[in-house]
């Protein structure tokens, strides 16, 4: 038998606030025509105030098996597509390969912010991933090159013992790659922008893809 968890949490949840203080009326005509450059705009907006990881968001796929699957990554660089990197070999990796339809959501709580990125997440060329792996921390590193993320821990000891042994690799051979880990870059085809308000709804805005170009609209939010 199991222990879960018992009595009401509804007023508990009821009681946290969720509007944001009054923030500046969005509205599809005074938006950028480009939906990544609006992105960008508000993530310098969070970077400026403090905001912690403002860069992490939700990533969702589709999983082999018909179902979605989400989780959180970093947002390593922003063009006229969203970058993120991970192990080819993840679940994600694996979906994205079955599947390359996937939509990112951030989310920003003081400012009342959420952008969601629809499209199609596609391997970025080899030099890109490699030079996101270089960058990254020896432990990072020993953990792609062990392989064994999501995989069952069995004995702790033994776990920080191989660990230790990959991050000595990583350290001594700061040059080598790894096949697995891939730069994706999600190419936006719709994005979906809603700004929450003290005490209305609102405003809610989308970008469709027009061509060449970007077809920008108010949206009941
Ligand atoms: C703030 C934060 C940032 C993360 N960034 C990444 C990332 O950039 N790449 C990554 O592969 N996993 C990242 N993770 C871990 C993933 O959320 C996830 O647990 C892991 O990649 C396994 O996902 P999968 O089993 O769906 O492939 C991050 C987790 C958190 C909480």
């Amino acid at each position: 038998m199991t222990d879960a968890p018992s009595g009401s949490f509804r007023d508990v949840l009821r009681a946290i606030p969720t509007r944001p203080e009054e923030r500046p009326v969005l509205r599809a005509e005074s938006l950028p025509t480009h939906p990544m450059v609006l992105l960008r705009t508000w993530l310098e907006e969070e970077v400026e105030n403090g905001t912690p990881v403002p860069h992490a968001f939700a990533l969702a796929t589709v999983g082999m098996d018909g179902a979605p699957q989400a989780r959180t990554v970093i947002l390593k660089d922003l063009d006229d597509a969203l970058w993120f990197a991970t192990s080819s070999g993840s679940p994600k990796g694996l979906a994205l390969a079955h599947e390359a339809s996937a939509e990112a959501v951030f989310y920003w709580a003081r400012s009342g912010r959420q952008i969601r990125v629809k499209g199609r997440a596609e391997p970025g060329p080899r030099d890109v991933s490699d030079a996101d792996f270089l960058a990254r921390h020896p432990s990072a590193r020993a953990g792609v090159a062990l392989g064994t993320q999501g995989t069952e821990l069995g004995d702790p000891d033994e776990a920080e013992r191989r660990l230790a042994e990959a991050r000595r690799g990583a350290e001594e051979r700061p040059g080598d790659t790894s096949t697995a880990w891939t730069a994706y870059r999600l190419i936006p085809t719709h994005v979906d922008v809603l700004q929450l308000r003290p005490a209305s709804a609102g405003e809610r805005v989308d970008y469709v893809q027009d061509g060449d170009g970007w077809t920008v609209r108010d949206l009941w939010p």
